[in-house]
């Protein structure tokens, strides 16, 4: 079965292709970054209106790749939730109306679903059960995975986002948005141990986050070292660009150090808890490098395995989108004829795999 994956929910138009007997066919990605950057974040608005420019477009782009026409299309999955309602209106009502005209099957997909499922488009899959880490701009959970649909939260973070924080910090640090790979590559620069922050909830029991108090710890931080800096220099009206490069460096550096021992922490704890061995990470914080390492090192001295995607489907990409509705029309979900998107979506309360779609 072939199925086009349609990802629109935040600020990236994201389409593939994937055959359940070859894998993934084609895939593009249109990022609308710098339509953002300007505004430090995203503009719900005008990410609604790129969609509709681009989606068609990068549909056509994906089938060319590909070598294959709409009559190769065999059904359809877009992003029903969570998200921006006007972006994800945009992919939802095209997926169906596509499917209508090409009288193809069409499913909604939860898009931190398409996310956890995203390390099994890798060539080297993790077997369920396993426990997910799911961080994204949006989300912080850790859940277990007993197979597609049969998800149970763990823990989840009690204010920010991981990649929320990774954004903010960024904006103190006076870089663009978004700021997660650009903390972690200013924190490639920097000096670990010159600052120590808090590794939050970390010393009592249980699997919640709270990111809140570490962005505390970097603001002030930044204005000790602003302060201090001011009264080395005598100069006037610094800002955060103004503390010495290596300065900022080493913060981020200090930063991105708490997070992921934060998270070897408590995936460790996870792991221990339930028993499992195999530990995945998804969303677009799954990208950063030293979280990966940081991981590793700690699966391997508890005997378990890591798995993750390829950076580029760690961020939203249709890809992940395609594979999930995959799954859930192969096996025989169907949806109903009203249009249902939803911009809060507990992942909990989806159905297994075959057990009555997924709304
Ligand atoms: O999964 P995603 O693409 O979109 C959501 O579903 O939210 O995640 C985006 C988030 C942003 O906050 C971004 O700053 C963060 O992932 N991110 C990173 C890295 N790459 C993306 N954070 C830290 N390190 C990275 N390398
Ligand atoms: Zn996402």
């Amino acid at each position: 079965m072939r199925v086009l994956g349609i990802e629109t929910s935040c600020d990236e138009t994201g389409i593939a292709l994937y055959d359940s007997e070859r894998g993934l066919l084609a895939d593009s990605l249109y990022s609308q970054v710098a339509l953002h950057e300007r505004f430090g974040g995203v503009i719900p608005e005008l990410a609604s209106r790129d969609h509709i420019r681009k989606t068609l477009p990068l549909i056509q782009e994906v089938l060319d790749k590909a070598g294959a026409t709409l009559a190769d299309i065999d059904g359809i999955a877009y992003t029903a939730g969570p998200g921006l309602i006007g972006a994800l209106l945009v992919g939802a009502s095209l997926g169906r109306a596509l499917g209508m005209a090409l009288e193809v099957p069409t499913i909604g997909v939860h898009h931190m679903e398409g996310h956890l499922l995203a390390p099994m488009l890798e060539d080297t899959p993790p077997e369920f059960p396993f426990v997910a880490l799911l961080v994204s701009g949006g989300h912080t959970q850790l859940v277990r995975v007993d197979g597609i649909g049969r998800y149970r939260l763990l823990g989840e973070s009690l204010d920010d986002a991981a990649g929320e924080a990774f954004d903010k910090v960024g904006k103190m640090l006076g870089l663009a948005y978004p700021g997660g790979p650009r903390v972690a590559a200013l924190a490639e620069k920097g000096t670990p141990g010159r600052f120590e922050f808090p590794r939050p909830m970390t010393n009592r029991p249980g699997l919640e986050f709270s990111f809140s108090g570490l962005k505390t710890a970097v603001r002030n931080t930044l204005a000790e070292e602003r302060v201090r800096q001011h009264a080395d220099h005598g100069a006037r009206n610094m800002d955060e660009q103004d503390i010495d490069e290596q300065t900022r460096a080493d913060i981020a550096r200090a930063f991105e150090d708490a997070v992921v021992q934060t998270f070897v922490i408590k995936c460790r704890r996870a792991l221990q808890a339930t028993g499992l061995k195999s530990l995945i990470i998804a969303g677009g914080v799954s990208a950063n490098l030293r979280l990966r390492e940081g991981l590793q090192g700690m699966v391997e001295k508890e005997r378990s395995r890591l798995f993750y995607a390829k950076p580029r489907f760690c961020t939203d990409n249709g890809a992940m989108i395609a594979y999930a509705g995959c799954q859930r029309l192969l096996a025989g979900e169907t949806e109903g004829l009203a249009l249902d998107v939803r911009p809060r979506w507990p992942l909990e309360s989806l159905s297994p795999l075959g057990q009555g779609g997924t709304r």
